[in-house]
């Protein structure tokens, strides 16, 4: 068991890393073609550089938003308000150690446009650095860190996913309302995981509930037996945690192998089960998460969206590439605010500001500090679906602390 899947993860690893050389190389391909076309004119074009993980536990986040991404330029023939998109790829291994030389590679040796990344909160924090200090234009379609749209705010620095504190805060509102009393947390310990417990310990005791215990792994650890045995004697009457990626598949089904479903409600924020629940093998039926995404919206936006990555890529998409697609339609939105071959960026980033982004998840505009301010939904997992239940907080916008742009 334990072979097979060490196995199929290093199957994984290695077809992820197969497609990032693939990518580069047809990208090096498109930029000596593009080179030797002297009627092309430089400014119709924009280079995009995505740093996003395609190896490790948040792998398939990083591919299911370069899908989201890539399918919204192919929808408009390979461009973004007209200008023809040239892609440098950087796997950024959702590791904060080499984030700096990740981001510096592609601001600094190949001068992008516009930097898109990435998933993990300590990676998009030493990444955003680089961007404010260079002035990049920066469009984060995950990475939840609630500095980046918060103190750390900057004009140049917007965000299509969603700050931590929005989904956590929404379930502490939703537990709270369900009549749970104590609650014991579990996540990794880094910037998202203790932010996904804040935000959810305060809505969650402003309506009366206590958190008994934080418990906490170190990232991307997955020996959860220790935590689940201390769970079980700590005298809860819920758990919330927060999970993504393989991770998250292997934490619900170890929960529900431990015995402890059928007795200890588990809820969490939709990360636990969006893209997961088929990994899951059926250990996810009925869990009830919140997200600014959910199953059966049933919007034309959405349809059409869901029906073109099904036939591109032969799964469902889940919110990893929604965020993915509207990092694309913002960036379109910004460029068609710039004048046709100039790539002005003060005019693209005011354009950005303004966007009204007609998502899959339904719409929303930014915030002030440049987060989206959405619906966060209630979740029912069913099948291979989380299916939308209610909406849990309408237009939830961040609180923004500290955010003073300048
Ligand atoms: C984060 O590190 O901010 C993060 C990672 C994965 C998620 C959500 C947030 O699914």
């Amino acid at each position: 068991m334990l072979n097979s899947r060490s196995h199929a993860q290093e199957e994984t690893k290695k077809n992820n890393r197969k497609r990032v050389r693939l990518s580069a190389t047809a990208l090096g391909l498109g930029l000596t073609a593009l080179m030797s076309l002297s009627s092309a004119n430089a400014e119709d074009k924009v280079k995009v550089g995505l740093m996003l993980p395609y190896t490790g536990t948040y792998a398939a986040l990083g591919t299911a938003i370069t899908n989201g991404f890539r399918q919204y330029v192919n929808e408009h023939g390979g461009k973004l308000a007209g200008r023809e998109v040239t892609y440098f790829v950087v796997d950024d291994e959702s590791d904060p150690a080499k984030a700096t030389e990740n981001a510096n590679r592609l601001v600094k040796r190949d001068e992008v446009d516009v930097l898109v990344g990435t998933v993990h909160s300590g990676v998009a924090l030493a990444m955003a650095k680089v961007a404010r200090d260079n002035k990049t234009l920066t469009i984060i379609p995950n990475a939840g860190a609630d500095e980046l749209t918060g103190q750390l705010c900057a004009p140049n620095v917007f965000r299509t996913s969603f700050s931590n504190w929005q989904p956590a805060f929404a379930m502490g509102k939703v537990m709270a309302a369900r009549g749970h009393k104590k609650v014991v947390t579990l996540t990794w310990k880094y910037a998202a995981g203790e932010q996904y417990v804040r935000g959810f310990k305060e809505a969650f005791e402003k309506e009366g509930g206590q958190v008994i215990s934080e418990l906490y792994l170190p990232f991307p650890g997955v020996e959860f037996q220790p935590f689940l045995t201390q769970i079980s004697s700590l005298g809860a009457d819920a758990v919330y945690v927060f999970f993504a990626g393989s991770g998250a598949a292997k934490f619900v089904k170890d929960y529900e192998a431990a015995g402890l479903k059928a007795n200890l409600p588990l809820y969490g924020t939709g990360f636990l089960t969006d893209g997961t629940l088929e990994a899951m093998g059926g250990a996810g039926e009925g869990l009830l998460t919140t997200l600014h995404y959910a199953d059966g919206l049933e919007n034309p936006v959405d349809k059409a969206f869901r029906a073109g990555y099904v036939s591109a890529h032969k799964v469902q998409p889940d919110v990893y590439a929604v965020q993915g697609y509207d990092a694309a339609q913002l960036l379109a939105a910004g460029l068609a605010g710039s004048p046709s071959g100039k790539f002005d960026k003060e005019a693209v980033m005011k354009a950005m500001s303004a966007a009204k982004i007609e998502s899959p998840r339904g719409s929303f505009n930014l915030s002030a500090a440049n987060n989206p301010v959405q619906d966060i939904y209630l979740r029912r997992a069913e099948g291979k679906q989380n299916t939308i239940v209610e909406i849990a907080v309408p237009k939830l916008a961040d609180p923004a602390r500290g955010c003073r742009m300048n």
